[in-house]
């Protein structure tokens, strides 16, 4: 059995706005095993940055966490954390890499210092040490080592400062790394040697990460797993093979169908008409039913919950719930 590095139950997010509040994220469950690396997929407005800022316990104003818990193993429940728990825990324990993290630089101090604060911030004495694992990241980064720590982060361009900001990532040692979107940003050769940092840190030293991107191709060669998400919740998590060559879901199908990289083929590649509703309230039926090409009559009675299917794989279908679809017949009649 492998260990579980960090399981999230029940977690529900709310933005109020004009027309309610709008549930960017409904109880999503997910376990992160240890060494692991999950994908985390869906389209645009589908909810995985918020999850991502829920794991730091920072959803942007006016998001609120109105439920769930957040148990990182031998830390407890992030959210139950005093604010300096929290404080410390980020980044020497868990941190973020955003599609914009060169904006999360102090643009009034030189890398060097911001390095030697953030050792000050986590009580870390040896500050020559941590300079020198940054000398070897920003190496690996295909970084002009002694340039960067000595600049001030206007003097570098975007893609140096997001490769800053992964290096400043990486730097604590932290147990789990969240990236969203951390290339998208990129020219493809920054893009792929910060892949291969990413692979490097994950075979070698066993780095625990999920992993946000539109890029399947970059999910296909870095997660273990994948979780697909469709409005605010889970609907599939599998291994990346499986959800490659055979996913359980329609939705997961869907979006790999739109893919043209994948099959090689552009003119193979169709479109998903429609987007994905923005959910107000409690959920009383598939929310993807009005795209799926396999709408079952169940699918407008009930959501379907996201249960096991097998030894490997998880899915939120009445396609794989039967009894369950039966149920649902006999309170109708
Ligand atoms: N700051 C905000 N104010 C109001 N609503 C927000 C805010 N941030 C997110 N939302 C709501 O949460 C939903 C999910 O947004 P989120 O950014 O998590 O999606 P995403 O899956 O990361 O999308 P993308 O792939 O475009 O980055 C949005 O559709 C929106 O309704
Ligand atoms: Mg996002």
């Amino acid at each position: 059995m492998n260990e579980i590095a960090l399981s999230v139950r029940n977690l529900t997010i709310e933005f109020p706005s004009e027309s309610g509040r709008i549930r960017a994220v409904d109880q999503v469950n997910l376990n992160l095993e240890r060494g692991k690396i999950m994908g985390l997929i869906g389209e645009s407005g589908c909810g995985k940055s918020t999850v991502a800022f829920a794991l730091l316990n920072s959803v942007p104003s006016p998001g609120i966490i109105v439920e769930g818990t957040i148990e990182y193993t031998g830390y407890g429940n992030l959210l139950k954390m005093t604010p300096e728990e929290q404080r410390l825990f980020r980044w020497q324990h868990v941190s973020v890499v955003f599609q914009a993290s060169q904006n999360t630089l102090n643009p009034l101090k030189r890398i060097e210092d911001q390095i030697r604060e953030l050792a000050q911030a986590h009580r870390i004495r040896d500050v020559r040490v941590l300079l020198e694992r940054a000398r070897s990241l920003c190496e690996s980064l295909r970084l002009d080592t002694r340039r960067v720590l000595n600049s001030y982060p206007h003097q570098l361009s975007g893609g140096m400062k997001q490769r800053v900001g992964i290096m400043l990532a990486l730097l604590l040692q932290p147990e789990i790394v969240l990236f969203d979107e951390p290339t998208t940003a990129l020219d493809s050769l920054s893009q792929e040697s910060v892949l291969q940092i990413i692979r490097e840190i994950h075979q070698k030293d066993g780095l625990t990460g999920i992993f946000i991107t539109h890029d399947l191709g970059i999910v296909s060669e870095i997660a273990d797993t994948v979780a697909v998400m469709y409005a605010g919740r889970i609907v599939e998590i599998s291994p990346t093979a499986r959800v490659f060559s055979g996913p359980l879901h329609p939705y997961s199908q869907a979006l790999l169908d739109a893919l043209p990289r994948l099959t090689g083929d552009p003119r193979a590649a169709r479109g998903l008409p429609g987007s994905p509703p923005k959910v107000v309230g409690n959920v009383s039926a598939c929310l993807f039913r009005d795209r799926c090409p396999r709408r079952m009559p169940v699918c407008d009675l009930a959501a379907p919950e996201l249960k096991r299917v097998d030894e490997s794989s998880m899915a939120a279908c009445f396609l794989y719930s039967e009894s369950e679809e039966a149920n649902v017949h006999v309170k109708m009649h």
